[in-house]
C-alpha cells in the first residue's frame, strides 16, 4: 500500500498507482484552471449525431461560486424528446445487429479516452457539481470501471447468447437476451459522471438505444462524457442527448409510447412516479431505479471506537451528505455513547469547510437553494426537536460569500421515530441515538423504508455474523473505517438497495445489472 495522501482520501486507485501525490494536486490544479477559462459558453442538445439549438435555455452556476456561469444549456422540451426517440428508434435494429466485440471495442476506447482526461473531468466534476478533489477522481475512476466491467461481462457472456444444442434430433436451439430498444437514461446530479456513464453504457452495450437526460444541475460533465462516448464511435442516433428539467424533459420522455424502458437513479418520488407511468401506459419494459437511503450504522459496545468516529464522520459529511449512501442515523450502545459523541463532535468540528477545488476542503458545497433551505428547515427543526451537538449553520464568511456552504451536522435528543431520523435529507446532517444492545440497533436499522446501505462497528465476529443475517439492507459493511456506509467499487461490491432504495434488486456494478436491459428469447430451428 502506498502512503495516504491526504486526510480526507478514501480508496482512489490514483494512489495506488503512484508514490507522486504532489504530481497529483499540481495535474489537477492546473487542470482546474483550464476548465475554469473554458467555462460560460453555450450547448446544444445531441439528436441523430447533430448538435441541435433550442430557443430556450438554462444557465448553471458553481454551487460554490455562483457567480460563476459553467454553461447556458439547451433547455430540451417534449418535441426535442420526440425527435431524440425517434432518432433512436430508427437505427435500433442496425445497432442490435453490431457484433458484441464491435460495441465492447467503443465503450473500451471511451474508457482510454476519460482515463487519459482524467483530471480534466475530475476539475469539471468540481466546478459544477462541487465535489472535492478526491470524491472528484473517484466518480471519473467510477465511471471508467463501469465501462470496464461492463465491457468484461459482455464479453464473459458471449454478448448473452448460447447455442443451447440439438434437444430432439434436427431441432437446432439458441437461447439469448435482446435489447428492448429504446431506452431513457435519467440521472441524479450527485455522482453526475459515474451513474451517467454507467447507466447509459449499460443500456447501449445490451443493444438497446438511448436518448439521456443528466440532472439540470450537471449538465457539462455528462455532455463531456457523451461526446467520448460518442467519439468513441457510436453511429449517429444510437446515443442522443437532451438536456433539461425533470417536468418538461424527464417526464415526457418517461411517457413517450416508443420508449420501451428507463433507467434511473434519483430520488424515490420520482422513480416510483416513472413506475407508475409505466404501468398506467400497459408498459412491458423495465424500470431499472436505483432510490434513496436513510443509512443506519451501529456502534455496539464491542466496538473499536475511534474506527466507527473515524467511520461515521466520513460516510456523513464526505460530499457534504449528498450520497445516497451517506451514513445519516447511528444507534450506539448506551455502553460507548458518551465516548463516541463527545469524539464525533470534535472530529466534525475539525473539518474543514470550503470551495471544492481547495486542497485541504472536505465539507464542499451543497448543489442548489434548495438543499440550502431544506438545510436550515431540518436544523432549526433539530434545535427545537433535539440538541445540536455541533454544526447548524450557513457559512458566508470570506470566499464562502457566493457559494452555498453548510456546517457539518451531528444531533442527538431526537427520538427514532422523528422525521429528522426517518426522512433522507441528503444533506451533511446525522443523527445519533443511544441503544441498549445489538437486537435494538438491529430493529431500529430495519424499521425503515429504505434499505440501500447499513454500518456495523463490532469487534465481536458472532454479533458480526448475526447483523449480516438479519440486517435488511443491499450493502452491509462491517467495521469500514475508512467510510463506513459509502464508497462501493465497481464488481468488487456491486451496490443497490432493497425496499424503496430500488426497485429491481440488481445491483450496479455487479454480474446481474447487464441482464436487466434485455429480454430472453429461445429461437429453436428444425432442420
Ligand atoms: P431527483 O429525483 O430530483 O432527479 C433525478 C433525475 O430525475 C434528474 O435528471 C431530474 O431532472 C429527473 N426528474 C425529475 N422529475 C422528473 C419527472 N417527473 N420525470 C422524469 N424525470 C424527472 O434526484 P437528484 O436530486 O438528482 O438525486 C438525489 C437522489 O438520488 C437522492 O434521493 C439519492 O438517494 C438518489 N440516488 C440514489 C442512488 C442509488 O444508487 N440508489 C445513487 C445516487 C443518487
Ligand atoms: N456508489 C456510491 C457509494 O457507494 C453511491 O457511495
Amino acid at each position: 500500500m502506498k502512503a495516504k495522501a491526504f486526510e480526507n482520501e478514501l480508496t482512489y486507485r490514483y494512489y495506488e498507482e503512484t508514490d507522486d501525490v504532489e504530481a497529483f494536486h499540481e495535474a489537477y490544479e492546473d487542470a482546474v484552471e483550464t476548465v475554469r477559462a473554458e467555462l460560460g459558453e453555450t450547448h446544444d442538445l445531441l439528436i441523430d449525431g447533430e448538435r441541435v439549438a433550442t430557443d430556450a435555455h438554462f444557465e448553471v452556476t458553481s454551487p460554490g461560486d455562483q457567480t460563476l456561469t459553467v454553461g447556458e444549456f439547451a433547455a430540451g422540451d417534449a418535441d426535442d424528446i420526440d425527435d431524440a426517440v425517434r432518432a433512436a428508434s430508427a437505427v435500433a435494429d442496425e445497432w442490435e445487429g453490431f457484433d458484441v466485440a464491435d460495441r465492447v471495442a467503443i465503450f473500451r476506447d471511451a474508457a482510454a479516452t476519460m482515463r487519459d482526461r482524467k483530471f480534466e473531468l475530475a476539475a469539471t466534476i468540481s466546478l459544477e457539481n462541487g465535489k472535492n478533489r478526491t470524491e472528484a477522481m473517484a466518480d471519473v475512476d467510477e465511471a471508467i470501471d463501469f465501462l470496464e466491467f461492463y465491457s468484461r461481462e459482455c464479453e464473459r457472456s458471449n454478448g448473452y447468447d448460447f447455442d443451447t444444442g440439438e434437444p430432439t434430433p434436427g431441432q437446432h436451439t439458441r437461447n439469448l437476451l435482446r435489447p428492448y430498444g429504446v431506452f431513457g437514461v435519467i440521472a441524479p446530479f450527485n455522482f453526475p459522471m459515474a451513474i451517467f456513464v454507467g447507466m447509459t453504457a449499460g443500456a447501449l452495450l445490451t443493444g438497446n438505444t438511448v436518448v439521456a437526460k443528466p440532472a439540470e444541475s450537471t449538465p457539462l460533465i455528462a455532455e463531456t462524457c457523451m461526446a467520448i462516448m460518442q467519439d468513441a464511435g457510436l453511429p449517429d442516433g444510437v446515443l442522443n442527448f437532451v438536456t433539461g428539467d425533470g417536468p418538461n424533459a424527464g417526464q415526457p420522455l418517461v411517457e413517450h409510447e416508443d420508449v420501451a424502458g428507463v433507467v434511473f437513479t434519483g430520488s424515490r418520488e420520482v422513480g416510483l412516479s416513472i413506475r407508475e407511468t409505466f404501468s398506467e401506459q400497459g408498459k412491458h419494459g423495465p424500470v431499472i431505479a436505483e432510490l434513496g437511503g436513510k443509512n443506519p450504522v451501529i456502534v455496539s459496545d464491542a466496538a473499536d471506537v475511534d474506527a466507527a468516529v473515524e467511520g461515521v464522520m466520513k460516510g456523513a459529511f464526505s460530499f457534504s451528505g449528498q450520497k445516497c449512501s451517506a451514513t445519516s442515523r447511528v444507534y450506539v450502545h448506551e455502553g460507548v455513547y458518551d465516548e463516541f459523541t463527545e469524539a464525533l463532535v470534535d472530529e466534525t468540528e475539525a473539518l474543514v469547510v470550503g470551495p471544492a477545488t481547495e486542497r485541504e476542503t472536505f465539507v464542499s458545497p451543497v448543489i442548489s437553494d434548495a438543499a440550502l433551505e431544506r438545510y436550515e428547515s431540518i436544523t432549526e427543526r433539530a434545535a427545537a426537536d433535539g440538541t445540536v451537538r455541533t454544526g447548524g449553520a450557513v457559512r458566508t464568511e470570506g470566499d464562502l460569500e457566493d457559494g452555498r456552504f453548510v456546517e457539518p451536522t451531528v444531533v442527538t435528543d431526537v427520538p427514532h421515530e422523528h422525521d429528522l431520523a426517518r426522512d433522507e435529507h441528503f444533506l451533511p446532517f446525522v443523527t445519533v441515538h443511544p441503544i441498549a444492545d445489538l437486537d435494538e440497533g438491529i430493529r431500529k436499522s430495519n424499521d425503515s423504508e429504505y434499505g440501500l446501505c447499513a454500518g456495523l462497528f463490532s469487534e465481536d465476529d458472532a454479533e458480526i455474523d448475526r447483523w449480516f443475517d438479519e440486517i435488511e439492507s443491499g450493502m452491509c459493511y462491517a467495521n469500514r473505517s475508512q467510510s463506513a456506509t459509502t464508497g462501493a467499487l465497481v464488481q468488487a461490491q456491486p451496490f443497490g438497495g432493497w425496499k424503496y432504495s430500488g426497485t429491481t434488486g440488481k445491483f450496479a456494478g455487479g454480474y446481474w445489472y447487464l441482464q436487466q436491459f434485455m429480454r430472453e428469447q429461445t429461437q429453436t430451428r428444425v432442420e
